[in-house]
């Protein structure tokens, strides 16, 4: 064999022995940098919602409620904000367009992580009684009852301190929401 179709063989050999290598590793690097791993967007249709209505997703391992809310049903009045723990959520995690009254990206759409920020408990909706029939009226922690307002911030005097979280997402049209990151 001539000099140079060794040396070429060598090339094609380690060169198929880098990308192999390459690939056995893929895994565990997807493991350590996270950055590395597909974008998990997901896309819910909430078009037949109706007001007070909720949704779960699932969404990378965890419920996300999306819940339809009638913008009168936002909590903002000042005898209620001394209620809260948080009320401009300073403390809580969530995207920066949820920090305000509404917590959310659209007024008529609160979409918040299902659990209470204490032990991660399962939450459950509050609904109260008017004379247009049941209102969505913020969640419950069934464990010890913290209680959270429309916006998912969390009522003074719950176990839970900290609002419920919020991953991101954008509205795609009316009828669409698209969960991006967490
Ligand atoms: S997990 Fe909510 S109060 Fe226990």
């Amino acid at each position: 064999m001539s000099l140079t179709r060794r040396k070429l063989l060598l090339n094609i050999v380690s060169g198929f022995g880098v990308a192999g290598l390459i690939a056995l590793l893929f895994p565990f690097l997807k493991g350590i940098f996270p950055t590395l791993k597909k974008e998990e967007a997901k896309e819910i249709d909430v078009s037949a919602m109706k007001d007070g209505e909720a949704k779960t997703v699932r969404w990378k391992g965890r419920n996300v409620l999306i819940v339809k809310r009638h913008p009168d049903f936002i909590s903002k009045h000042s005898s209620h904000l001394k209620s809260l723990i948080d009320p401009f959520s300073r403390n809580s995690s969530q995207p920066e367009f949820a920090k305000g009254h509404r917590r959310s990206d659209r007024d008529n759409y609160l979409v918040v992580y299902s659990y209470c920020t204490l032990l991660s408990c399962e939450l459950k909706r509050l609904q109260i009684e008017t004379e247009k029939g049941d209102v969505f009226s913020g969640f419950f922690c069934p464990c010890d009852g913290s209680r959270y307002d429309t916006s998912g911030r969390v009522i003074a005097g719950s176990a839970a301190k900290y609002n419920l979280s919020i991953p991101n997402y954008e509205h795609v049209s009316e009828s669409r929401i698209r969960l991006t990151g967490v």
